[in-house]
């Protein structure tokens, strides 16, 4: 007779749910928009490349997020994508502090996005669908410009911290 198959924690409990996903190795982006008071943005990590005949992009919103409906006042966005220095950034964007651009350098695009100066890579999009997918928006951009700043490592977040890619410096 064969053993009965192990017990797995539930799907159910959001604490393991997290936690099992947490394994998951994601890049680490900042969304920008102009907001009516001036520049906005947050930190995701689900940010990823969909099509490129036309050039997609899509990223995933938590519906409670407070910063987005502020963001979708535009049509236009920037994903500024982090290097693997930018771990300060990650959190400023994340955290609710009055205004996540204090102290951070940043121009405005030609469309008036603004961008930041750190980023490795830094996109302009429009706006070209919101879909509600479960407790989250999916949001498809289509890139309008993109520019590479630095050959930098990116900044990688697995189990709730990051991991270090800097280059091993040669003696
Ligand atoms: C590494 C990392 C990745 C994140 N990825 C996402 C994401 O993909 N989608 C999302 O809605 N929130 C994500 N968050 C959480 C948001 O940054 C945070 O909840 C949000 O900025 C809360 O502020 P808000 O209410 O101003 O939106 C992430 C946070 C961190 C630290």
């Amino acid at each position: 007779m064969s053993s009965p198959a192990p017990q797995t924690p539930a799907v159910s409990d959001p604490a393991h749910y997290r936690k099992a996903l947490g394994h998951v190795p994601t890049s680490v982006s900042i969304i920008t928009a102009t907001g009516r008071g001036g520049p906005i943005g947050m930190t995701i990590g689900s940010f990823t490349s969909v099509s490129l005949t036309p050039p997609l992009i899509a990223f995933f919103i938590d519906k409670g997020s407070s910063t987005w409906p502020l963001m979708y006042e535009s049509d236009r966005f920037g994903v500024n994508v982090l290097g693997h220095r930018h771990s300060e950034l990650c959190r400023t964007f994340s955290r609710p502090v009055a205004d996540r651009f204090e102290g951070v350098d940043w121009q405005p695009s030609p469309h008036g996005i603004p961008l930041l100066d750190e980023a490795i890579v830094a996109l302009e999009c429009t706006r070209v669908k919101v879909d509600v997918i479960g407790d989250h928006y999916q949001v498809v951009g289509r890139v309008e410009s993109l520019e590479v700043r630095a050959a930098d490592p990116p900044l990688v977040f697995v189990q709730g911290g990051f991991l270090d890619l800097t280059p091993p410096t040669v003696p």
